[in-house]
């Protein structure tokens, strides 16, 4: 079997410098002169990818005309009290610590304990990606990170950042916070739509210091444990946290713990530290995340180097954790929880694995006809197909210098494009171990299709 080479960029047709671009569109949305900038931008000055897909079949705005064409919707926001589906019931405020893990657990339960996670991405696990992926095995889903003060002030990036569905459960919605009232009326604003409002303590990047959120929160543990009491004494949904370890694992346990007592009903950790920012240069540290696992009694998930499924049975094996979060393999692969591999994960040597029938352009395919139901903006796609079409664009470079030339995309030039890809002769498929060939997996999704 011949497999294809790989570049040591899976992001081509990005500039390496902007593997997260949001992060710099939210940068600029929170300093006030330039989000004055944004709300009263006229269409002329737009950047062409930030319309929504749905512009191209006359539906300028996601909030009412599309969501009778699906069954998505950018949801009304109120900051009525909910009448969410947690199995909670209300607030924390009165509970000891032992009816807190209680309710934790119970919780947990009643969603199914699922094992199988999309992480959270910015510009990346918005709705119509999460459905992929759930079709594809994940048996819950974190939305991108959300900036609570934008978030509560701004309509508009409501309703453009924030679309679920009733099929998108399992839910996770995160925020990015320093102040406890903004967030606490942000989550107020998702918490019936969604399972966990979790808060974003694990971003690393330049913005998120001068911001002064994620990962940099670590050097205040007070705000940090302020954010999260606010949000587990106020809210009927359980507040969740996803944190980065600290070189020092006793801090690290200490950090966990505090989470915990503080009303944390769910805590994934990254094995990586705030400085080990390159997921592919640094190895997430396992042993920390299941020194974390024994020192606390709320689920914890485990997030790092989950590139294919033979990765979650050990992640879970070695750390003890109860679910995993996958990111940046998922959006080369999005089945990668349903059993498939890229090649780059198949030894030459190993004869069990095997065409599964599937590749990354049917995968596509499948998530572009989800953006035309569930409407997302075109810089949202376009990061897609570079990510699920990468390995396929170095093999035919001028096929993605024509993506690149487009300013404006539509889902002709997409499908017109996947089709000239196979005219080319080109396929890569994606693998699957012998026994899974073509079956059902283990997480009970059928990959024949
Ligand atoms: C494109 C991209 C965007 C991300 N955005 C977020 C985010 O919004 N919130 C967050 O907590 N982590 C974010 N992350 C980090 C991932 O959730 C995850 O913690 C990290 O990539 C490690 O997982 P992995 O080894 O499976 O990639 C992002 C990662 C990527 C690749």
């Amino acid at each position: 079997m011949k497999f294809t080479p790989r570049s040591p960029s899976s992001f081509s047709g990005f500039n390496s410098s902007l593997k997260h671009p949001i992060y710099f569109v939210l940068s600029s949305n929170i300093f006030p002169s330039f989000m004055a900038t944004l709300s009263t931008q006229t269409d002329s000055h737009e950047d062409p990818d930030d319309r929504l897909c749905a512009a191209t079949s006359g539906c300028s705005s996601l909030q009412q005309n599309c969501s009778s064409s699906s069954s998505s919707a950018a949801l009304p926001m109120s900051s009525e009290s909910p009448s969410p589906s947690s199995s909670l019931g209300s607030p924390a405020r009165c509970l000891n610590g032992e009816w807190r893990i209680d309710r934790a657990w119970t919780h947990w339960k009643k969603l199914g304990q699922p094992k199988l996670m999309v992480a959270p991405m910015v510009d990346n696990s918005e709705l119509p990606f999460r459905m992929l992926c759930r079709k594809y095995g994940a048996g819950a889903a974190y939305t991108p990170m959300l900036h609570s003060r934008i978030f509560s002030e701004n309509e508009k990036y409501r309703t453009q950042e924030f679309t679920t569905c009733k099929e998108d459960r399992p839910l996770f919605v995160q925020f990015c916070a320093n102040d406890p009232d903004i967030l606490l009326e942000a989550a107020r604003m998702v918490e019936p739509h969604c399972d966990y409002v979790d808060i974003n303590l694990g971003c690393p990047q330049r913005i998120a210091r001068r911001g002064n959120y994620g990962a940099f929160l670590m050097d205040n543990l007070p705000l940090i444990k302020s954010l999260v009491q606010k949000l587990a004494d106020n809210l009927h949904v359980p507040v969740s946290c996803k944190i980065r370890i600290f070189s020092n694992l006793q801090d690290t346990i200490t950090y966990a713990r505090m989470l915990e007592d503080a009303g944390c009903s769910l805590l994934a950790v990254h094995g990586r530290t705030r400085d080990e920012k390159d997921g592919k240069k640094f190895r997430a540290d396992w042993n920390a995340i299941k020194a974390v696992k024994g020192a606390v009694k709320i689920p914890v998930l485990a997030n790092g180097n989950i590139r294919h499924m033979d990765d979650v049975h050990r992640c879970l094996e070695e750390t003890g954790a109860d679910g995993v979060l996958s990111a940046e393999s998922l959006l080369e692969n999005p089945a990668l929880f349903a059993g498939f591999r890229t090649a780059e994960w198949v030894e030459a040597d190993e004869e069990s694995n095997i065409d599964g029938k599937l590749d990354q352009a049917d995968l596509l395919v499948e998530y572009l006809k989800l953006c035309e139901s569930y409407p997302v903006p075109w810089r949202i796609i376009r990061s897609h197909v570079h990510k699920m079409l990468g390995d396929w664009f170095r093999i035919h470079p001028q096929v993605r210098e024509d993506l690149n030339a487009q300013s404006r995309l539509t889902f002709e030039f997409l499908y017109d494009m996947v089709n000239r890809l196979r005219e080319l002769g080109t396929r890569i498929p994606l693998y699957v171990k012998g026994s899974h060939a073509g079956g059902p997996t283990e997480n009970g999704v059928d990959t024949r299709n």
